[in-house]
């Protein structure tokens, strides 16, 4: 009764100029394993759904890249979005469309963009997860964290574990906050009983639709319009009439944290290696392979030479980057355009993105 959904949306901004709005991050090969984030995304999945139940929900313009990196996926299982309306559309509208073919189907949502060094411990928490989704929890993936990262959900947990079968580790949730600023998430790190969010949502999708619509029920409505459509010839002219009303919101906020504070929510602690790499920084410190004084270069055939340790070089290009004597540099050399910034200053590099509004 279990499907995988992958939400393939986020651009990446942080991850400019390598990760552009028509090739984003997920489509990437960021690892330096031959496959992109979306692909190995896939790869760990498809041992637990089979590839016949992974549904991949992504813009029109990606199409083609998708499917040309997973050839497994099936038709009927690709959702094509018109415009980005962020998470909650993405996953609701996967779920409404499946719940139409298995009333009692449990989704699991994965975000097509992180890097998971175990995927035998991530599948022992994810069915973990599924056993309590079927009890009717809405249940993530919970990691401890590492810092006041202010780019994540922070998840609190009662201190007994749930009595279900099949799940010896999950915990109800007391609290969900996403994003908390910097003073907050200090003091979450600091009290040692909070936990990031993976960004992973296990539930039936019967509950989690019931969740959408207790918070946003103009949402929903939208969301069970377009499913009704989906499979029929009134596909078009109902995405062109609704798609553009969908409000663009977070599933974080319509379902992760009104779950939690009524009760609704639980927490499988994972036991595996997770990474957002979210900026240069991360990526680097993943590609030094824990090793401080290690220059990372990611790039077929990139050429460097280098009198420098710490940071990271990215380029597909033969032109020879030579560094002296710079520590914890980013240098990202692209045909069209060069980012040159230190791992401290990673964060800023949306800022740039904003600014010059480039969009490919
Ligand atoms: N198809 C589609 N369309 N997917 C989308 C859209 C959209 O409009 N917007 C976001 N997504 C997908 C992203 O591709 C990603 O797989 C997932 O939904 C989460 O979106 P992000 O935009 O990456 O969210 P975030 O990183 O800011 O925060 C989320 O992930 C963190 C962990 O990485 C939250 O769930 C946090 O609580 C969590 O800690
Ligand atoms: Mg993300």
């Amino acid at each position: 009764d279990f499907y995988a959904i992958i939400p393939a949306g986020g651009i990446g901004s942080r991850l400019w100029p390598l990760s552009r709005a028509d090739a984003p991050k997920f489509l990437h090969d960021l690892t330096g394993s031959g496959a992109s984030l979306l692909r190995q995304t896939w790869d760990r999945l498809a041992p637990l759904a089979g590839e016949q139940r992974i549904m991949v929900v992504t813009g029109r313009a990606h199409r083609v890249a998708v499917e040309s990196q997973l050839p497994g996926v099936e038709d009927h299982n690709v959702v094509l979005e018109s415009e980005p309306k962020d998470s909650t559309a993405a996953i609701g509208l996967a779920a409404a469309i499946l719940v139409r073919r298995e009333p009692d189907v449990v989704i699991g949502s994965f975000a097509a963009d992180h890097v998971i060094g175990d995927a035998r411990g991530f599948r022992r928490s994810v069915r973990e997860a599924v056993a309590v989704a079927r009890a009717g929890y809405i249940t993530t993936i919970g990691i401890t964290p590492t810092e006041p990262a202010i780019g994540f959900g922070y998840i609190h947990a009662h201190g007994d574990t749930l009595d279900i079968d099949g799940a010896p580790t999950a915990h109800a949730v007391r609290s969900f906050v996403e994003k908390p600023d910097l003073d907050t998430a200090r003091s979450y790190v600091e009290q040692g009983t909070y936990l990031w969010n993976a960004g992973m949502f296990i539930a039936r999708a019967d509950v989690l639709l019931e969740e959408i619509g207790r918070n946003n029920p103009t949402l929903l409505a939208g969301i069970n319009e377009l499913a009704d459509a989906w499979d029929t010839s009134a596909r078009g002219a109902v995405v062109d009439a609704v798609w553009p009303t969908l409000e663009k919101i977070a599933i974080d906020y319509t379902v992760a944290e009104p779950a939690a504070a009524a009760g609704r929510m639980a927490v499988v602690p994972g036991d595996f290696d997770w990474d957002d790499v979210g900026d240069f920084a991360s990526l680097a410190k993943l590609q030094s392979g824990g090793r401080p004084n290690n220059l990372a270069v990611l790039g077929d055939g990139a050429r460097i030479l280098a009198d420098s340790s710490s940071g990271i070089v990215i380029s597909h290009s033969q032109r020879l980057i030579s560094l002296i004597g710079v520590e914890d540099i980013v240098v990202v050399d692209t045909p069209d355009a060069l980012l040159v910034t230190t791992s401290a200053n990673a964060q800023r590099v949306k800022g740039v993105v904003d600014a010059l509004k480039i969009s490919g």
